[in-house]
């Protein structure tokens, strides 16, 4: 039934954006056609706004900013997080097959991000009133205490890999901490944002509070984020478009996260169970298509066990299929004609560098040849310094790379200009921990690899990779800022 759902839904809808709790198309009337990547096919379309657009949502947010909603107690913020992961989880099968269209993902990946919002409204509903200040020792006849406050009005620009997701732990955190937001979808991906505005406001968060402005990057997303009324931008997509926002916001001086992706490495030691790595490296690489932040892109293996894990691999992408959403196979289509092309290009200049591809999955015969499929390749002894293994392929691309020892693992992991998540697989307990601690990354996992999910784990990069931390109660503080007040009482 999901499957069939996941065909039909929306099909012929004219979305409308979300701006002071009503239903808006852009000022301009222009559209931007919604394409299936599955089959290629327009099935809906949302408003191109522009700037004027995103004006009329910044006055919204401010206002309802200067309004209830950053004074209403903790606990009732933390209710309306709540009761809206209550109407995800009701409406979950809609959702479900609306991500999956709209993106390509696989109906189960479609499952799993709803489950994953579901988590981040449950969790920072349940945080709005936890986070308190301090009070500071200080001088004699003073009381000094700070206060964590909202910064007012949050942009949110989001990208199309997870957008379910994404959004929740952006809306989670920012509406937790009485802030109000204006969120940029891509414009790949702007559907399931559209309707959890809508459920916002049936969850009984106030008109003004959640507005979305649809529309392209260089025209909606470059006026929210040089806009004066925005207090804070949150982030999530490539390190390009995440400078040009930081310039933007400048500007103003406002604050910014920025999540930027990464080439996160995973480091297999000759000691390592491969029985239990081998699903997860496979998978850290495959979900989505490899189209996510945290892809494992690069897996390090030490040389006593090269040859093994890589003919292992290679027996395991030989059998992957790529297939359309509905059909819910290894992994759906790219989400663009243009991501599939960026994609074909690293591989060809990696092949024409002599490179051999250790192996290659397949495209489902019967997927429609109107899609974006690629299917997914292996490369094994790739060379660290080259694009392919610096760069974010954002692709069901995995390259392979020996190393001799501890040390070398740790200079190759470290070897790029990204650092969001690494891998560690052995046995060794003291290693276990100097490797972890050795590799720059803002999440390391030992014997796992948490790709997605994980809701209470903070989250980002160093390095090219970004800075500030989503998810998780860290999150709350990049959400807010410290108030000190000092009493002088004598
Ligand atoms: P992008 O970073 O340009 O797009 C992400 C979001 O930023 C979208 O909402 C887009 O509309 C918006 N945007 C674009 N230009 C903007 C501007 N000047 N001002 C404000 N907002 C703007 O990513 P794109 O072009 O879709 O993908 C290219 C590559 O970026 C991918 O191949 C991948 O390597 C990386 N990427 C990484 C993501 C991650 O999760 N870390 C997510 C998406 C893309
Ligand atoms: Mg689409």
């Amino acid at each position: 039934m999901g499957t069939h759902l996941s065909r039909t839904v929306a099909e012929g809808r004219a979305f409308m954006q979300v701006i002071e709790g009503r239903p808006m198309d852009a000022l301009s009337g222009e559209r931007i056609d919604v394409v299936c990547p599955s089959d290629g096919r327009v099935f809906a379309s949302i408003p191109a706004s522009g700037a004027a657009d995103v004006d009329r949502a910044m006055r919204a947010a401010r206002a309802a900013f200067d309004g209830p909603w950053s004074r209403m107690p903790a606990f009732e913020r933390g209710r309306c997080l709540t009761r809206l992961g209550l109407l995800v989880e009701k409406n979950a099968e809609e959702l479900a097959a609306l991500e999956s269209r709209d993106t390509g993902k696989p109906i189960r990946q479609g499952k799993a991000d709803v489950a994953a919002a579901l988590r981040y409204y449950e969790f920072y509903g349940g945080a709005a009133d936890k986070i308190h200040g301090d009070t500071i020792p200080f001088l004699e006849g003073y009381t000094a205490l700070t206060l964590r406050e909202p910064h007012g009005v949050v942009a949110g620009i989001i990208p199309w890999n997870y957008p379910l997701q994404i959004l929740a732990r952006v809306a989670g955190a920012a509406l937790a901490m009485g802030n109000t937001l204006v969120v940029k979808p891509a414009e790949d991906a702007s559907l399931t944002t559209i309707r959890i505005a809508e459920l916002a406001l049936e969850a009984g968060i106030p008109a003004g509070v959640f507005n979305v402005v649809t529309g392209y990057g260089g025209t909606a997303g470059a006026a929210v984020s040089a806009h004066p009324m925005v207090d804070y931008v949150t982030f999530t997509g490539s390190p390009a478009t995440g400078t040009a926002i930081q310039q933007a916001a400048a500007i103003n001086n406002r604050g910014v996260t920025m999540e930027l992706g990464g080439k996160s490495p995973q480091i297999v030691f000759a000691d390592a169970d491969l029985d239990a790595a081998l699903p997860v490296l496979v998978n850290a690489i495959i979900q989505n298509g490899g189209q996510t932040c945290s892809a494992g892109s690069r897996v390090l293996i030490e040389k006593p066990i090269y040859e093994k894990l890589a003919a292992a691999l290679a027996e395991r992408f030989a059998a992957l299929t790529a297939g359309p959403h509905d059909a819910d196979l290894d992994l759906g289509p790219l989400i663009t004609l243009a991501q599939k092309q960026r994609v074909e290009a690293y591989v060809r200049a990696a092949e024409e560098t002599g490179l051999p591809v250790l192996s290659r999955g397949r495209i489902d015969p019967g997927a429609p040849q109107s899609g974006f499929y690629y299917a997914p390749v292996l490369f094994g002894e790739v060379d660290p310094d080259s694009a392919l293994a610096q760069e974010e392929v954002f692709g069901p691309v995995l390259s392979l790379f020996p190393f001799e020892d501890e040390a070398e693992a740790v200079r190759l992991a470290n070897h790029t200009e990204y650092g969001l998540v690494a891998g560690v697989w052995t046995r060794d307990g003291a290693r276990q921990h100097r490797v972890a601690k050795r590799v720059r990354a803002g999440q390391v996992y030992v014997n796992a690899y948490g790709a997605g999910g994980g809701v209470e784990l903070p989250f980002g990069g160093f390095k090219k990779s970004g800075h500030g931390r989503e998810k998780g109660f860290e999150a709350l503080f990049d959400m807010s800022a410290t108030k000190t007040i000092v009493f002088n009482h004598g």
